[in-house]
């Protein structure tokens, strides 16, 4: 027994709208994200229910800046609101009428309880979000590791990430893997953050507020999230051209998992000898002076380290699948994914490139 009246059928209609708008702000945020990951016609390794939505924070650090930034936009709205119904009702109520020419309007000056209010109530809107967002800085912003928690480093470069866990001896590359926070284990992840050349931002959306990676300074970042699964990232500050393939992955594992990847990620490489022409063809070539592989001389720090190589989802900071195709490619011609890429061609023959992809694809 409800019929709308018109009012309220204006006033669900508007509520529609304004979701709408809401919603295709949020998509285009979304869209941001994913676009510089679709390269010249090739399948972008992103699905687009992968994206990171910022609004759906999984980490305590991401819930309290949603939080702080739900409060700012409520208050920032309740001000539009009501200055934009004082200026509407104000257009109306006084404009101009005919005969209205030569009168000036009635000059109001110096009334002591106008005045108080416009200087009070926005300095009273200041200091509490000044407190509002200091309690934000002061709980999310750590400068030693916490008790017990994961350490990291991570490295930016020109254009990837390079993550190092200094505890279990391990190097890895543009994923970072790590363990959930349960009750009984709060597990929390503690990022120490360096750059090797220019300054980047490290930005996972769901995780953690976007952080400054600065050439000769460390910056810090912690995660703590009780949910595992694969959140994106990417380098929030221009960096030069591959800027936007600066992409990053961290998985978050049950602990079981955790280990076994650290387990994994420690063994040495299975010598296949199969493959002995592309190894040697490897250590015979400049591979070796920019890329580390455990178990041959490669010992170069300039490109990611490719140990484990095939342990990754990306190749190129997220440009491409790591799949053997990808990596033919990627090896004839880097520049094919990442125009710009400062791994040059190595001028190998149709048959070397193959010898090694070959060799490449048994680094589980
Ligand atoms: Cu690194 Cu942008």
């Amino acid at each position: 027994m409800t019929s709308d009246t018109p009012g309220m059928r204006r006033f669900r209609c508007r509520h529609r709208v304004g979701r709408g708008v809401v919603s295709t702000v949020l998509a285009l945020v979304a869209l941001s994200l994913a676009l510089p990951t679709v390269v010249g016609g090739e399948e972008s390794p992103i699905e687009f229910d992968q994206i990171s939505n910022m609004f759906e924070p999984v980490s305590v650090p991401a819930q309290r800046i949603r939080e702080l930034a739900e409060l700012v936009i409520a208050i920032c709205a309740g001000i539009f609101l009501v200055v934009g119904v004082l200026l509407t009702y104000v257009i109306i109520r006084f404009r101009a009428r005919p005969g209205d020419e030569k009168r000036e309007p009635p000059q109001v000056y110096g009334s002591n309880n106008l005045e108080a209010a416009w200087t009070i109530i926005p300095v009273i809107i200041v200091v509490v979000l000044f407190l509002a967002t200091a309690r934000t800085i002061n709980e999310v912003e750590l400068k030693e590791p916490m008790e017990g928690a994961l350490e990291v480093t991570v490295v930016g470069h020109r254009w990837w990430w390079e993550f190092e866990y200094p505890e279990y001896g391990i190097i890895t590359a543009n994923e970072l893997h790590i363990p959930v926070s349960t009750p009984e284990r709060p597990w929390p992840t503690f990022l120490w953050l360096e750059s090797q050349d220019v300054v980047h931002s490290f930005w996972v959306p769901r995780l953690a507020g976007k952080t400054d990676v600065v050439p000769n300074r460390r910056n810090t970042l912690w995660i703590d999230t009780a949910e595992p699964g694969m959140y994106l990232g990417q380098c929030a500050e221009y960096c030069g051209t591959q800027h936007a393939h600066m992409l990053l992955r961290v998985y978050v594992h049950s602990e079981e998992d955790f280990d076994a990847w650290v387990k994994a990620q420690q063994a040495p490489e299975v010598v296949d000898a199969s493959v002995a022409d592309g190894r040697n063809l490897f250590q015979r070539t400049a591979c070796i002076n920019c890329h580390t592989l455990d178990g041959t001389v490669a010992d170069g720090t300039y490109g990611p380290s490719l140990s484990h190589l095939m342990s990754r989802k990306t190749i190129g900071a997220g440009a491409a699948f790591n799949n053997a195709e990808n990596l033919r490619k990627w090896v004839q011609d880097p520049a094919l994914f990442k125009p710009g890429v400062r791994m040059p061609d190595m001028k190998l023959t149709s048959e070397e490139v193959d010898q090694l992809v070959a060799y490449l694809v048994t680094l589980k």
